[in-house]
């Protein structure tokens, strides 16, 4: 099964960084950012990763991972056309993914605890329906940030993109196990108010998604806060091993 890793978008909330850097190869403690979605994948059986890029430095990408062989994976690059939103630069990858169940990574997020069981449980049961993975956060106003889960009884009825009264404390995080009629219903979804197809909206669109709860250490390295809260975590991690 590929795996599509989302490094493009603008990082405006790292700017100036990110003006000159991608957001993705920013170092989290002592590696690039992009090496922990790498490495994840790959410890999850992922053989092939093709990686979404923008405008900002891809060229670094092709420097520090070429073809991919010094970490166990294949990888091809693929540049974005437009930045506007998780759904649509997983669209871009249509002919990359090709008709297969596929699954997407975004390149900010940090799984401390690996991916493999999600992956597996996906594959196992025949891949026929999206998975996606949430989290409990510990207060309801850290929701906010994020796509946030619906529940009716057990069963995940609607996500809602950063929404300012969120209907769980259970967010989405960036990895979604998907199937190839995510592209049969890209055509239907409309730009939200800050003018991005949103993942929410697709997902949506693709229900009823089965779900897994993460339960280890996760960040989404979209801030300044959480990239050095993520660095203390490894250099402590580092240090007891
Ligand atoms: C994106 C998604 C959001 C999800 C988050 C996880 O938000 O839109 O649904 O909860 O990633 O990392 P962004 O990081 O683009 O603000």
């Amino acid at each position: 099964m590929k795996a599509l890793i989302l490094a493009g978008g603008h990082g405006t909330r790292l700017r100036p960084v990110t003006k000159v850097v991608n957001k993705h190869l920013l170092p989290v403690w002592d590696k690039p950012m992009i090496l922990y979605g790498i490495e994840a994948l790959r410890d999850s059986g992922i053989k092939h990763i093709i990686i979404s890029l923008s405008y900002v430095n891809p060229y670094g990408f092709m420097e520090l991972l070429g073809d991919g062989s010094e970490y166990g994976v294949h990888i091809s690059y693929l540049h974005q056309r437009e930045v506007r939103g998780i759904a649509c630069a997983i669209n871009e990858a249509r002919h990359w993914i090709g008709d297969e169940p596929f699954i997407v990574y975004l390149g900010d997020n940090i799984f401390v605890d690996g991916i493999e069981p999600f992956i597996r449980r996906f594959t196992s049961s025949g891949a026929s329906k999206p998975l996606v993975l949430l989290k409990e956060t510990e207060t309801m106003d850290e929701a906010r940030r994020y796509g946030v889960a619906k529940f009716q009884g057990s069963e995940v009825s609607k996500l809602v993109e950063k929404p300012s009264e969120p209907p769980s404390q259970h967010i989405l995080l960036g990895l979604y196990c998907l199937t190839p009629r995510f592209f049969e219903l890209f055509p239907q979804l409309k730009p939200s108010g800050r003018g991005e197809y949103e993942i929410t909206d697709a997902l949506n669109l693709l229900m009823p998604v089965n779900y897994g709860v993460y339960e280890g250490m996760w960040w989404d390295c979209g801030v300044f806060k959480d990239i050095t809260e993520a660095s203390q975590f490894m250099m402590v991690k580092g240090e007891q091993k």
